[in-house]
């Protein structure tokens, strides 16, 4: 049987530049779907799936994200005094309290495989999840669930993939698959933002991840790949002859936050799914 993960990553420590103007102070991690920010609805998906240890590597500027996760006290004594109780629920009875949240910091944006890296001495020698909070996705049980689930037949590093258009290959690390069920394929290789004309597959990785600790002994050795930045995909891509690939398609919708277009969209799908807007409140 797998070994149980208990520990996640949140690399929340890139700059956000296609956010700009609002990420100049905001991080993008906190910018709100509705009324809760996408680091908290990551924070959820991981607790969902059984971790109770988290880690987030961020940077200089983001330190609203560790207030985030901190006791409001003056706030919480000034909406129970007031009897604003669903309020106050929001932010205590009904927030994700993880038993243990901790801050790494990555000095240099120099990628998300050094951002994992950054986590290292918090993860040791086990297996973790990796999630990218700009990744929102929609599912029931959520995506994390539905890959412990499978990473317990598989072991091994099983990411999150979706099937992208042809001309979109470019921007995501792509799967090199040997064998495929329609659910679950197994890859052979990787390739870090493959041209269309270079890509193996459509089938991409997305913010999602349950990796093996041997791709520390790869990130230690910080190689750059594609964009001059030390790669998460590059160092998983070197551990597949020792250890199996598997990439799960979810069931549910992802949307790419780190995008207008698809920030525009989350908001959108996630209003409609809550019962108390629909009045139009
Ligand atoms: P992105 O490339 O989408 O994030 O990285 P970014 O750099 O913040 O955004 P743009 O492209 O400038 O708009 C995906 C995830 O990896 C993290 C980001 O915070 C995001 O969650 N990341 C990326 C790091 O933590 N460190 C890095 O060096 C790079």
């Amino acid at each position: 049987m797998a070994k149980t993960v208990t520990k996640a990553v949140f690399p929340v420590a890139g700059l956000g530049t296609r956010f700009l103007p609002a990420t100049k102070v905001l991080p993008k991690e906190m910018l709100p779907v509705v009324d809760k920010p996408l680091i908290q609805y990551a924070v959820e998906e991981a607790m969902e799936a059984g971790i109770d240890e988290m880690v987030m590597v961020t940077a200089p500027g983001k330190s609203a994200l560790e207030d985030h996760f901190s006791p409001a006290v003056e706030l919480e004594s000034f909406l129970e005094a007031r009897g604003k109780t669903e309020a106050l629920a929001s932010i205590r009875d009904d927030f994700p309290h993880p038993k243990k949240i901790s801050f790494a910091r990555q000095g240099d944006p120099l990628g998300l495989g050094h951002a994992v890296w950054c986590a290292r001495d918090f993860i040791g020698n086990e297996p973790f999840a990796v999630l990218l909070p700009d990744d929102l996705i929609q599912a029931t049980p959520g995506c994390l669930s539905q890959m412990m689930d499978a990473y317990q037949g598989t072991g091994g590093n099983v990411v999150a993939v979706e099937e992208v258009a042809a001309d979109l290959t470019s921007r995501y690390g792509i799967l090199d698959v040997t064998e495929d069920d329609g659910r679950l394929a197994r890859a052979k290789g990787l390739v870090e933002k493959p041209s269309p004309d270079d890509a193996p597959s459509r089938l991409a990785i997305i913010g999602r991840y349950i990796l093996q600790p041997e791709v520390f002994e790869h990130l230690d050795k910080k190689v750059t790949g594609a964009g001059g930045e030390i790669q998460l995909t590059d160092a998983l891509a070197a551990t597949l002859e020792g250890t199996p690939f598997h990439g799960l398609r979810i069931d549910g919708r992802r949307f790419d936050c780190g995008s207008k277009m698809g920030f525009v969209e989350a908001n959108s799908a996630f209003a409609a799914e809550r019962s108390d807007l629909h009045g139009g409140g």
